[in-house]
């Protein structure tokens, strides 16, 4: 009883992103190597640029349930170049921003 709703619980927590491929710590790297240019990722980051919300931010505003991150980045989001970002990764950035908030 108490283990299922413990897992009941995790699920609604992680909604659509498999608790067990979501890797926060690869979500970092993958941050910090693709979108610190422009987004502050983390509160060791002093400054990003103009206009790119930080990640902080972006974690308490986006409901990543409703709107996975690959839809956000897909929409209109400034481009970013040489950057394929595969549905593992997307994941793991998600579960890295979600620890930002
Ligand atoms: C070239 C600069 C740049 C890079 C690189 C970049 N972003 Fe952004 N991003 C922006 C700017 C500027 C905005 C604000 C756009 C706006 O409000 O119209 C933004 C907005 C966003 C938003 C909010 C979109 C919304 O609908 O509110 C998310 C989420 C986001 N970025 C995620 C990422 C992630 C994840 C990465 C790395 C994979 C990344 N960005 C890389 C510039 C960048």
């Amino acid at each position: 009883m108490r283990g299922a709703t413990i897992i009941a619980a995790a699920v609604a927590l992680w909604g659509t992103v498999p608790a067990s491929a979501a890797d926060p710590a690869e979500g970092r790297r993958i941050a910090e190597r693709w979108c610190a240019a422009c987004h502050v990722v983390s509160s060791e980051q002093s400054r990003g640029s103009e206009g790119a919300p930080p990640f902080s931010e972006l974690a308490g505003r986006i409901d990543f349930r409703s709107r996975p991150l690959a839809e956000v980045l897909a929409g209109p989001h400034p481009s970013m170049p040489n950057m394929q970002l595969g549905r593992s990764e997307a994941d793991d950035l998600t579960a890295y921003i979600r620890t930002q908030k």
